[in-house]
């Protein structure tokens, strides 16, 4: 916990319920783990986790780089660069933005070609479609590589099969493109280190197939997000990870290699803690059940789209009782937890969840009427 219950109790008193709270303070400490443990790996912040631009900002003024996948994400980091000399600019674009969504429509490619940027692909259509519409931009080939026990698999969507990969290496080629290296991700929130190990493994053999058909341009590997947040104590620690990836990254590729990464959930998860307020009381199925102001289709979208459980907390103590919690809307799909170990609660009393910043206030709708939480800024710096 980042942030202590009688801060959270002010801010909702002072800004009301329901409220997303970022502390910036944690941010900036896990962008710091992550370089101090992998220190030979670029960390770009996958904007997609949670696209906030203050968020952002904070990174971008702590030397995060940045993986963007739309237009409306870029032009988010862009916002940080835009006043940059010309020369400045476009060098912060090439060394520090990947535009790593493998798919990108003709008019995006048109958008994004006068910033001769860096994007994945990973088929051949791709191909066809950057040499026509973003021929000034840099490629990297997105492989296909174990998602094994992932929370979020990625892997059924995107990724050249390995076989197939110098093929596409060559094609690029051919169509007048330099492919600057690979990619790849092994599923988010990933606990079964062992897909990094088989993604590196897998990188390095296209690497050497690549060279021994001739393709010697390659220079960069792109290792993807998936490293997993310390959500419950089952989480192996990210140290443990980083140690194993040093000791691969060292065996299967020379120096001058450039690693990058795009950590998501990692830099955010646990910069976010949602404040909301019981609104409902009933009993349902011999159950206590409480509705409170926030739920699935809002901050809580991760139990949807993350397959995420949010322990829910309150913040007054007493004994507790499995409790069912639901959000505002009329669906019964907005459902936070069935046996959430709750105290006696009262209509306005306060709930908390933490480690809630990826993935969640992102993908908040505004389903039924209701709008996004509030989102409040802490520690900004
Ligand atoms: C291409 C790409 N990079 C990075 C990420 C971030 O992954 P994570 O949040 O697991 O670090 C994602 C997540 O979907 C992704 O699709």
């Amino acid at each position: 916990m980042t942030l202590s219950l009688t801060r959270l109790k002010r801010l909702a008193a002072e800004y009301g319920t329901p409220l997303f709270v970022v502390d910036h303070a944690e941010l900036r400490r896990n962008l710091a783990e992550f370089k101090k443990h992998l220190p030979q790996v670029q960390p770009y912040y996958a904007v997609k986790a949670n696209s906030d631009p203050a968020i952002v900002r904070t990174l971008y003024k702590a030397g995060a780089s940045f993986d963007v996948a739309s237009m409306p994400e870029f032009d988010i980091v862009h916002e940080n660069i835009k006043r940059l000399p010309p020369k400045q600019r476009q060098d912060y674009i090439w060394d520090k933005i990947i535009y790593a969504n493998p798919i990108k429509a003709p008019e995006t490619l048109m958008e994004l070609d006068p910033y001769k940027p860096l994007v994945t692909y990973d088929n051949a259509e791709e191909i066809r479609k950057i040499a026509r519409y973003a021929p000034h931009a840099g490629l990297c080939l997105r492989i296909r590589v174990p998602n094994t026990g992932a929370m979020v698999e990625l892997s059924s969507k995107f990724g050249a099969a390995p076989g197939e990969a110098v093929d596409l290496i060559l094609a690029a080629d051919r169509a007048g493109l330099t492919v600057e290296g690979l990619s790849f991700h092994v599923g988010s929130q990933t606990t079964n280190f062992d897909n990094y190990l088989q993604a590196l493994q897998l990188s390095a053999n296209i690497y050497k197939e690549a060279k021994l058909r001739g393709y010697a341009k390659m220079n960069l590997l792109d290792i993807g997000g998936g490293f997993p947040a310390p959500y419950d104590a089952t989480v192996r620690p990210f140290r443990e990870l980083a140690a194993l990836l040093t000791r691969e990254l060292k065996r299967l590729f020379p120096k001058e290699v450039q690693i990058l990464a795009e950590p998501g959930r990692f830099l955010v998860a646990t910069a976010g803690t949602s404040v909301a307020s019981v609104i409902g009381k009933a009993e349902r199925d011999g159950k206590r059940s409480y509705y409170i102001n926030d739920g699935v289709y809002h901050t809580y979208s991760g139990v949807i789209f993350d397959h995420l459980h949010y322990p829910v907390k309150a913040f007054k103590s007493g004994p507790a009782q499995p409790s069912a919690v639901f959000g505002p809307t009329c669906d019964a799909l907005d459902t936070i937890g069935l046996s959430e170990p709750l105290p006696d609660l009262k209509l306005s009393d306060l709930v908390y969840s933490e480690n809630i910043g990826a993935y969640s206030h992102a993908s908040s709708t505004w389903f039924n009427g209701f709008p996004p939480a509030r989102v409040v800024h802490v520690n900004q710096g």
